[in-house]
């Protein structure tokens, strides 16, 4: 696992916006891992300036989100389909044919799942997946004790990342209780993963699952499972990491050769 460490939120989202640029560049159409909330925004702005700048096209690429909410309603400002419609689609220039978003509405959720797992196996499978992490160490909404082996599925919302999504909704009581989430089995199925957290709420998180113990319990620790996993933190985010003088070391001293990788 890659762990960088850098000094603002704003650092944190160029840097991994760099990351999937180079994935675009190389292949034109691969296949995106979208991440909603707050963590990715500043990918997102990163990389509708490249693309506004001539740099990257999304115009051939796919998207995926990693979940929904279910029964939110599909123009709800707060449903994934708004958001990704609203932070990617839009400002990148995907075609929005090409962009899928589970169907927290469907009556069969199960059979939604299972069709949202087949769509990504049709397309190839996710070349990179964007994350972000909650303050209890959920991965998409994958919450604790969520099987490293689970695929795309109905799941019930942490109290605590209800708690944690008030804030986008009037009420707590206005937060969906369910969700559709691609399983932790899906998302290490990526081709490279790409984690961003920012802020001091988030450290106990990222420490837990860059260096605590392997356990269903902080989802977030299916990252050291994977072979090309890359974790990008402000200062505030690596607080409890106990390594940083090594992660430090390692980005500084990256050879050229590997720094697209
Ligand atoms: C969002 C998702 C979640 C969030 C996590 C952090 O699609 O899957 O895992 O990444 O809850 O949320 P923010 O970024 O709002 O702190």
């Amino acid at each position: 696992m890659e762990i960088v460490i850098l000094p603002t939120p704003a650092d944190v989202g160029r840097a991994a916006a760099g990351k999937v640029a180079v994935v675009i560049s190389a292949n034109p159409t691969a296949a995106i891992g979208l991440a909603t909330g707050s963590s990715p925004r500043g990918i997102y702005s990163d990389l509708a300036r490249r693309v506004n700048a001539g740099e990257v096209s999304f115009e051939l690429a796919r998207g995926f989100a990693l979940d929904e909410y279910v029964g939110i309603a599909l123009e709800h400002p707060e449903s994934y389909a708004s958001i990704i419609d609203r932070d990617v689609v839009k400002p990148l220039g995907f075609d929005p044919s090409r962009v899928r978003v589970p169907d927290g509405r469907a009556t069969d959720l199960d059979a939604a799942a299972k069709g949202y797992e087949a769509a990504i196996h049709a397309a190839g499978g996710i070349d990179i997946q964007i994350l972000g992490i909650g303050t209890n160490g959920h991965i998409g909404f994958n919450e604790p004790t969520s099987s490293f082996a689970s695929r795309t599925r109905i799941k019930t919302l942490a109290p605590r990342t209800r708690e944690d999504n008030a804030r986008f909704f009037d009420s707590l009581d206005d937060v969906p209780t369910h969700c559709l989430t691609q399983g932790l089995g899906t998302i290490l199925d990526a081709r490279a993963l790409l984690l961003v957290a920012q802020g001091e709420q988030k450290a106990d998180a990222i420490a837990a699952a860059v260096e605590g113990p392997l356990t269903s319990f902080v989802p977030g620790s299916a990252l050291q499972f994977h072979a090309h996993a890359t974790v990008i933190v402000d200062e505030a985010a690596a607080s409890k990491l106990r390594l940083t003088d090594y992660y430090r070391y390692t980005y500084d001293n990256k050879p050229e050769w590997q720094r697209d990788q």
